[in-house]
């Protein structure tokens, strides 16, 4: 469902991604691990249509992303994000802040999803007035109101204890294992518990 054609990158002159070719089927759980600087965050923006690589082709759905006409709808309704930092917006309580990213027809289920990571009870309370590992279920719950084909996280647990980071990770992997394809770049190599496919990137390749 997600197809990499010969995908390179360059930031100026210095070229961080090499000539990546891989597929990504429905329902996988993609770990992508590296060092620093290997190009995780880079190619996770390309997969997720953020970043336009500077050579080859991504295809999702058998759709050219360079074709599609209507990317913001493709977007917010085929892929779900979560970011280090989540990005909440603190002047707007959990609810809102899901509310916010929902679709329309999507909003009904917000009590539902945010019950499912259990958080129901802090729907009320503004981003400041709840703990790190909340904030991130939050952030997942997010994720998931739109009931994404795909879910890219860029290092979902990086403000996580261990605890926490397991609940993330559960979280992602009902997510996969109920067809949603889940795309995962970190260094924290318990996701490889988790995991359906692993790439190791080194220098902007594929080890
Ligand atoms: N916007 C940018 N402009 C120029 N160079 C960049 C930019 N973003 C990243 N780079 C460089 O590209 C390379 C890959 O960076 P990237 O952020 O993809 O790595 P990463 O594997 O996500 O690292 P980390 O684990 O630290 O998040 C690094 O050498 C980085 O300095
Ligand atoms: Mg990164």
């Amino acid at each position: 469902m997600i197809k990499v054609s010969n995908i390179s990158h360059f930031y100026g002159v210095e070229q961080v991604l090499y000539d990546l070719s891989f597929e990504i089927k429905s329902g996988e759980f993609l770990f992508l691990s590296g060092e620093s600087g290997s190009g995780k965050s880079t190619l996770l923006s390309i997969l997720s249509t953020l970043l336009k690589p500077s050579k080859g082709e991504l295809l999702i759905d058998g759709e050219s992303v360079d074709e599609i006409s209507n990317i913001d709808y493709f977007r917010q309704s085929k892929i779900g994000f979560v970011f280090q930092f989540h990005y909440l917006i603190n002047y707007l309580s959990v609810y809102e802040n899901i509310a916010l990213a929902a679709l329309e027809d999507k909003k009904q289920n917000i009590t539902k999803v945010l019950g499912e990571l259990g958080i129901a009870e802090l729907s009320s309370r503004y981003p400041n007035e709840i703990s790190g590992g909340q904030r991130q279920r939050v952030a997942v719950a997010r994720a998931l109101i739109n009931e994404p084909k795909i879910i890219f996280a860029d290092e979902p647990t990086g403000s996580l204890d261990s605890k926490n980071s397991t609940i993330v990770y559960g979280l992602l992997q009902n997510a996969a294992k109920k067809g949603t394809t889940v795309v995962v770049a970190s260094h924290d190599m318990q996701i490889e518990n988790y995991a359906t496919q692993i790439i190791r990137l080194k220098d902007g390749q594929i080890l």
